[in-house]
């Protein structure tokens, strides 16, 4: 499914570290022609904040007792349980997505960074969101130190960004 669609997708990552960022991130990356999913929405309070902003969102979480504390909380959103590693269970909610929030327990230190890159390539790939506001201060490190290779001609801002030679 997800094979031929791989490196042509044109989804952007935002790396966030903690909630405050992940939340401060909503006025921004959030209007109202979208359709957002939150993954590992707890109770719900960022699903809240992300409501008023945009078309529609469903705060989704794989706990059912947490999606039933979202639900008493937040009766007017919609809360669904789903496992942010079944992708083919977020397909089938229909939805056109086009921003994506995770913040899952477990993906945000530096021992699960594959796994967060994992879970981004394959939401990108198979939902196409415009971006994914993700939750990781590994994931916001590793990006802040890499550089795609532009070709020789970019030599120079390379220079600028390597460090300082002796
Ligand atoms: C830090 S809490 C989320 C807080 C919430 N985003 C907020 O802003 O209030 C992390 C959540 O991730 C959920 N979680 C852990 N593993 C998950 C998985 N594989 N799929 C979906 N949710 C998961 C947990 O049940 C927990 O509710």
């Amino acid at each position: 499914m997800a094979h031929d669609r791989q490196f042509k997708w044109k989804t952007k990552f935002i790396a966030t570290r903690g909630v405050k960022e992940y939340r401060e991130t909503i006025p921004v990356w959030v209007n109202q022609n979208d359709v957002v999913l939150e993954i590992g929405c707890a109770w719900g309070t960022t699903t809240a904040l992300i409501a008023p902003r945009c078309q529609e969102v469903i705060g989704t979480d794989v706990s059912p007792e947490v999606i039933a504390r979202a639900r008493e909380k937040h009766p007017h959103l919609r809360f669904e349980v789903l496992d942010a590693f079944d992708v083919r269970a977020a397909l089938d909610l229909g939805k056109p997505f086009t921003k994506i929030y995770i913040d899952i327990s477990g993906v945000s230190g530096y021992r699960s960074l594959l796994d967060a890159i994992a879970l981004l390539t394959m939401y990108a790939t198979v939902l196409c969101p415009e971006a994914i506001i993700v939750k990781s201060g590994a994931l916001k490190h590793f990006a802040s130190q890499c550089i795609p290779w532009r070709g020789l001609s970019q030599v120079e801002s390379y220079a600028k960004a390597a460090p300082a030679r002796r």
